[in-house]
């Protein structure tokens, strides 16, 4: 199967852009992600039903492409000039390769400083034109808005509703790889809340079609160094908060969130939870799923992080059917991996030092006996 059909996004045109003609469509294709299931994770976890949905294996390595795909299309079909977003990285990337592929002219903001390695060497590759701001995600989405307003710029940033809309096929394709039986819990990193805003529409019209019987709840995690939500959460969504944000997790290091509101949405009609959770925990758990041979960025460890968290705390129970989406892959960040394993001090619990020796037999010998 070749065209739009191959990809787990248009497979679902029906709810995610029903008018599409298929000639329109731009697509690399993208979804068709697998669903892991990795005893050695999910033991740690303490969650035997634990299952990983792997968006790193998306065309650029992160489930923006599911998003960027629908407003890509959407752009080119209503003559769109040039395309912008603010990011922390992930949608940079995907914004490029998409343009590049639509044929448009690509503009991104991105935090000086603070964007993981291959989000910006992607970014540069794909040929978008690469703002470096001085300032954080929140600063840059400000003015990538300010911008885009005033110089008629189509902005591709969740924000754009069909981003939402292409984002829903996580929750559509993993619930058809569980034959439509719901899990009882969905668990996510959240940054700036596009994902927990998508999700919580797909399930609602998941339920409302007769697709699933019933609503799994969702956990959304936040890096503690970058937790409005969660606070908010812990205050009955009384206040909308913001905070100055800091997370080694540079992909959710967000402090004003844009999709609030339907955020909470999905928190309330899920009965879901909102977390937070440490930076060493979001990286041992990164530990614990790159020794899998799964590997995924910080970001996307801090679900995994999440569920054991409310496993401990008894949220979630032990044999629940939980699973964690991993949002994007190991290699997009190679800077936290070569300072985990080889920078800290001291090396932490699941530290792989490489070790350095001279080209001799007798070297090899004697790592083995170590
Ligand atoms: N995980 C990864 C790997 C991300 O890149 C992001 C967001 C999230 C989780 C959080 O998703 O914002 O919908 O709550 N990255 C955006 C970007 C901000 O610019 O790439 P969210």
């Amino acid at each position: 199967m070749t065209g739009p059909d191959h990809s787990g996004v248009w497979r679902y045109r029906e709810l995610v852009l029903p008018t599409i003609q298929t000639h329109e469509i731009v697509s690399h294709p993208e979804g068709n992600t697998p669903l892991l299931a990795r005893p050695r994770v999910a033991g740690w976890v303490g969650v035997e039903g634990l299952l990983l949905k792997h968006e790193g294996h998306n065309p650029t390595g992160s489930f923006k492409d599911r998003g960027m795909t629908v407003a890509m299309t959407q752009a080119r079909r209503t003559s769109a000039r040039a395309v912008a977003c603010a990011s922390t990285g992930n949608t940079s990337a995907s914004l490029g390769a998409y343009a590049a592929l639509a044929g448009l002219p690509a503009l991104v903001f991105v935090p000086a400083g603070k964007v993981a390695l291959g989000k910006i060497a992607q970014t540069m590759a794909y040929g978008a034109r690469t703002l470096l701001v001085r300032g954080n995600f929140d600063d840059c989405l400000r003015l990538a808005r300010e911008a885009s307003a005033e110089l008629g710029i189509h902005l591709l940033n969740s924000v754009n509703p069909f981003r939402l809309e292409g984002q829903k096929t996580i929750v559509l394709e993993l619930l058809e790889q569980l034959e439509w039986d719901a899990p009882d819990w969905i668990a996510l990193p959240a940054g700036n809340l596009g994902n927990t805003a998508a999700f919580g529409k797909a399930l609602r019209e998941a339920h409302a079609l007769g697709l699933i019987t019933r609503m799994p709840r969702i956990a959304a995690v936040q890096a503690s160094g970058a937790a409005p939500f969660a606070a908010s959460f812990r205050g009955g969504f009384a206040e909308r908060l913001h905070v100055d944000p800091e997370t080694i997790a540079t992909a959710i290091r967000i402090g004003a969130p844009a999709s609030w509101d339907r955020a909470v949405r999905t928190i309330q009609e899920t009965s879901g939870v909102v977390t937070s959770v440490s930076d060493a925990e979001i990286l041992e758990a990164k530990a614990i799923i790159d020794a899998a041979g799964v590997g995924c960025e910080p970001a996307s460890a801090a679900s995994v992080a999440g569920v054991k968290q409310l496993r401990a705390r008894g949220t979630i129970a032990r044999d629940a059917r939980v699973v964690a989406v991993l949002t994007g892959h190991v290699l997009k960040d190679p800077g936290a991996v070569v300072a985990y394993h080889q920078e800290m001090e001291p090396p932490p619990e699941h530290a792989n030092r490489p070790i350095e020796i001279e080209p001799r037999v007798a070297e090899v010998e004697r790592v083995l006996r170590r």
